[in-house]
């Protein structure tokens, strides 16, 4: 999240009202919109992150279809925040006035955001902000973003005065034909002064083409009160609604765009950048290399110079300098993959520590386990850390070697520089230093093999048993 230019802040006391009490029904789902996903986050969670990024003295947020799993994703992004209800969904005017409450005794700025609006940026929030608050004197009263959409289909259009300033803002289907040939239209994001707008809110009417209480009335009302209004500029792309789920795709497209371009300027590695998934959180360190098809859910870190090769995905884990991972490795929540260490092909591990130096080559499975540094695991190695009831760990001490296709079945340990030969279902602690041999010991017949054949051609031919 960008840092708000400094030239930019005012000492104007800022307000935030995000809207997002909107039915949502062209997504066809169970979960309100604004859950909906981008980047691993909710798209609440992305505007709720704008909103904080702007340490507003107030943040209300404004909820209704979904009332309850809104108003505690908000409880557990933004503490802070109030949560009003808007029970009718009369139109994003009265849901700005049903958050009137919130703001009282406040003076200052009111931003107004949409919750399914995930892109927009805190420089393109600051700019909109100054245009308010910024200008002193020659500040406007009211500020809208708008932009040039390249098909301004249902938007709302912005008319100008002769001056450049706001005019008033007309919707598209209240829309003369030559009101919609007017390309500039409004991102729904605006500003205005509190609690100078608070008449001019409470003065809509619902008199239109909906039957609502438009929000981008208070443009006029403002200019009707001799107040100046004015229009601030960003691009298309930051003010992507989503209202289905092509939407919801093409945001999560300019999301991971962004994001693998902040991590190859950041000094990353992207070898096929446009097959790599970022998570909203997801950090990079210098000189990290990622291979293509690599997929981080929420909460990764990886530290500088480390490498995660094709087809490997991550979530919530840490990957320390210099260690190297897949291709086709699985870090799942709670692996922490020391310095240097490696994991290799079809490996998974769940809530696991690999010391530093520490090998897990191929095909195997760590679960709630630590493995001391510079221990090598052998192929097909297990840890059988699930009796169906509970979870049980798995120690492995500094510089053990467990050999190939070993089950260790926990809780158990086995300790510093021990080894446990191929093959073995360790079922008892190994003491450090020890050699483990826990399977069948196996039985040779000479000349047996050709016995055998004989026996099953017989047997095949109907001529004995
Ligand atoms: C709105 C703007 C339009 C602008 C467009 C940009 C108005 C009247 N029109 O139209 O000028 O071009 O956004 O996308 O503001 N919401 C509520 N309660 C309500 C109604 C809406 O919380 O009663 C919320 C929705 O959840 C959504 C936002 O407000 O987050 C916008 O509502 P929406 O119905 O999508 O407005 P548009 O018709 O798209
Ligand atoms: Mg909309």
């Amino acid at each position: 999240m960008g840092r708000f230019p400094e030239a930019l802040m005012t000492d104007f006391a800022l307000a935030i009202v995000v809207l997002a009490a909107g039915a949502g029904t062209r997504m066809c789902s169970d979960i309100p919109k604004p859950l909906h996903r981008v980047g691993g986050l909710s798209l609440l969670g992305h505007v709720l992150a704008l909103a904080q990024a702007a340490s507003p003295e107030r943040l209300a947020v404004v909820a209704g279809q979904g009332f309850e799993a809104v108003a505690s994703a908000t409880r557990a992004l933004a503490p802070g925040a109030a949560v009003v209800e808007q029970a009718e969904r009369l139109g994003t005017g009265h849901a700005v006035r049903c958050a009137a409450p919130a703001l009282d005794g406040f003076v200052g700025e009111v931003l107004v955001l949409y919750a399914d609006t995930p892109l927009l940026r805190s420089d393109t929030v600051a700019r909109l902000r100054a245009a308010v608050a910024g200008g002193g004197e020659e500040g406007a009263a009211i500020a809208v973003l708008g932009f040039e959409p390249a098909d301004p289909g249902g938007y709302g259009r912005l008319i100008l005065d002769g001056e450049g300033g706001l005019a008033r803002i007309v919707e598209a289907k209240d829309a003369t034909a030559g009101e919609r040939a007017v390309r500039l239209c409004n991102s729904g994001v605006m500003a205005f002064r509190w609690p100078q707008a608070r008449a001019w809110l409470d003065g809509l009417s619902a008199a239109n083409a909906k039957g609502e209480y438009y929000l981008t009335d208070l443009a006029a009302a403002a200019r009707m009160a001799g107040e100046p209004a004015s229009v601030v500029l960003c691009p298309e792309e930051e003010t992507l609604g989503v209202n289905d789920r092509l939407d919801l795709a093409a945001a999560e497209a300019a999301f991971q765009r962004r994001a693998r371009a902040v991590a190859m300027r950041g000094g990353v590695t992207l070898v096929a950048p446009e097959t790599v998934f970022l998570s909203h959180d997801t950090i990079l360190g210098r000189d990290v290399t990622i291979g293509p098809n690599v997929v981080f859910g929420p909460g990764v870190t990886v530290e500088d110079g480390a490498e995660i090769g094709a087809f490997s995905w991550l979530e919530g884990c840490v990957v320390r300098a210099g260690a190297a991972v897949g291709p086709y490795a699985r870090l799942r929540p709670g692996a922490e993959i020391g310095q240097g260490a490696r994991v290799g092909n079809f490996v998974e591990v769940k809530n696991a520590t690999l010391d530093r130096g520490a090998k897990v080559n191929h095909l195997s499975y760590l679960g709630d386990a630590t493995v001391g540094r510079g221990a090598n695991i052998g192929a097909g190695t297990i840890t059988c850390n699930y009796d169906g009831y509970g979870k049980y760990r798995t120690a492995i001490g500094a510089e053990a070697f467990i050999g190939s296709n070993t089950a260790l079945v926990a809780p158990v340990a086995v300790g510093e520089g021990a080894n446990v030969a191929a093959g073995s279902t360790i079922t008892a602690d190994v003491a450090p230093g020890a050699l483990a041999l826990a399977r069948a010991r196996q039985v040779v017949k000479p000349g047996y093999a050709a016995r055998l054949r004989a026996l099953f051609a017989k047997r095949k031919a109907g001529t004995g048993r």
